[in-house]
């Protein structure tokens, strides 16, 4: 697929459809009138009838019959124009680009929507739409043919050639943070049985050798010798191979310092020996998500190369019952020396998570920033449209709060109240792995806190939105392949 911005009139694109846009409750302005005046007032009075009302996530289809070189007009509703954000720009570019998909059309000509609302940087909006156009024509393909045939190439049409430059630019970036997040997706959807820990390590040193990023597999034995019993523990009910995953990416030669991103890579969670109900348990080989996001964002952050260290660790493995795994009641002892008490072996995350934070704050990373589809709780608790966000710095949750609002990705600060850490007490260990019967998603935060020391760290829990049960805007059924938007924003954003 081919995207680019050309100068032009977009009314005289030569492309099988445009692409104009309609703020709900007004009449049409700008490239939509000279559309509408083409076509004889045909959108006024679709609006004036009730036909086209202009809100979001709307895409009304009207036929040229030779009145534009274009034979199909999509008009992109907007929503109103005092709602209007860059991420809208992402959701109307999805919703158009599927709509002209399923009608056959193989090259679309758009505005730069949002251009005429003040304000705006013109270089988000065409990132915007190069995200928002990809990502929701994004299929996972591996195991059957797509539905419809791809559109080949998107045209951003512009009046004004002075932008061009600006908006090339957020083209570029906008490629580089639909292919990561593309590949993301793609690891995620990967069934269990193909996308193993061992795969995973194979895809972080593929990513290593095209983007020039340095990579360290660790196996079983060397884990053991770094202590690593938590992560060996969880792993050994599977005859899968656990895998420390590490991928650096050096942007400043003068700093020995670097940020850390971890993502929990289980590539399968059945729950081990506490197993889980086998309704929906396939759903769990999304259970590496937050690992995937961590390989993608630093994919994405070689290319864009902001002047800042980053390195990524991703503890892979998968969580099956068996004659040798993990047992409820027993102890282990993590990497930084704490005993834990495993009362329930479904909480896995948070142990694989406990060596992989030692590792990281041993390893002086900070900030750290990990992701992790951890619990079903913050699902409860937020539902599937926000991450939870826990922090144990408030100027590090801002920025991380900025960055996923620059890449249109929701997420709602929870509290780390001190008085719930009785619920984390064991009996006979340091700590156990599961709280009382409410507040989940806090006492599994307030565990991995345990692991980071005086490190400023941000948690994300992505169990709700690691995958969608519906298409919507740019997001379609499947992996989302959330948090990779945001790390690379946060890499860009700690590197100024
Ligand atoms: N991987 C799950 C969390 C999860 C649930 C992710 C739903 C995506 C959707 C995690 O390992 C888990 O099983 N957590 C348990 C913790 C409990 C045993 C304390 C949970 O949330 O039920
Ligand atoms: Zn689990
Ligand atoms: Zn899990």
């Amino acid at each position: 697929m081919e995207i680019k911005v050309i100068v032009g009139d977009v009314t005289q694109a030569e492309a099988d459809a445009i692409v104009v846009n309609l703020f709900e409750g007004e009449q049409p302005a700008g490239a939509t009138a000279a559309v509408d005046k083409a076509l004889g007032g045909a959108i006024s009075h679709l609006i004036d009838s009730g036909g086209i009302k202009g809100k979001f996530g709307e895409v009304s289809i009207i036929h040229t019959f030779g009145k534009l070189p274009a034979g199909i007009v999509a008009v992109a509703g907007s929503g109103k124009r005092r709602d209007f954000t860059v991420d809208r720009v992402r959701g109307v570019s999805g919703e158009s680009c599927r709509s002209l998909r399923k009608l056959n059309c193989r090259n679309v000509a758009t505005v730069l929507h949002g251009a005429d609302i003040g304000g705006i940087d013109p270089e988000a909006l065409a990132e915007a739409i190069v995200v928002g156009s990809l990502l929701g024509l994004y299929n996972f393909a591996r195991y059957k043919k797509p539905e419809y045939e791809d559109i080949k190439e998107i045209l951003i049409v512009e009046k004004d050639e002075d932008k061009l430059p600006v908006l090339e630019r957020g083209v570029c970036k906008g490629k580089v943070m639909v292919e990561a997040t593309s590949l993301a997706r793609d690891m995620v959807n990967e069934p269990a049985n193909h996308m193993t820990p061992s795969r995973m390590a194979e895809i972080a040193t593929e990513v290593a050798g095209k983007r020039n990023l340095e990579v360290k597999v660790f196996d079983s034995n060397e884990m053991e010798t770094m202590g690593m019993e938590a992560l060996l523990g969880v792993s050994r009910g599977s005859k899968q191979a656990p895998k420390l995953i590490t991928l650096s990416y050096k942007g400043n030669e003068s700093s020995e310092s670097a940020i850390g991103f971890i993502g929990k890579g289980v590539t399968f969670d059945s729950g081990g020996i506490s197993i889980k109900p086998s309704k929906d348990m396939d759903e769990m080989k999304d259970d590496m998500a937050g690992g995937a996001a961590v390989v993608a964002a630093l994919s994405a952050i070689a290319q864009l190369k902001p002047k800042i260290n980053v390195v990524g660790v991703i503890p892979a493995t998968e969580n099956l019952p068996s004659g040798s795994a993990l047992k409820p009641g027993d102890v282990i002892k993590a990497m930084n020396g704490k005993t834990i008490e495993v009362k329930n072996t479904d909480a896995e995350g948070r142990l694989i998570l406990a060596d992989a934070l030692s590792y990281a704050v041993k390893h002086d990373l900070s900030p750290v920033v990990d992701l992790a589809t951890l619990t079903g709780a913050c699902c409860v608790a937020l539902g599937t449209g926000y991450s939870g966000a826990f922090s144990n710095n408030q100027e590090l949750m801002e920025r991380v709060l900025k960055a996923a609002g620059r890449a249109g990705e929701k997420l709602w600060q929870l509290p780390l109240p001190e008085e719930y850490k009785e619920q984390n007490k064991s009996e006979i260990a340091d700590i156990k792995n599961i709280g009382d019967k409410y507040g989940g998603a806090i006492t599994a935060a307030l565990f991995l806190g345990e692991f980071v020391g005086n490190t400023p760290w941000v948690h994300l829990d992505i169990a709700g939105t690691a995958c969608s049960s519906k298409e919507s805007g740019y997001v379609v059924k499947g992996a989302t392949g959330v948090g990779v938007r945001t790390l690379v924003e946060l890499a860009l954003s700690l590197a100024k």
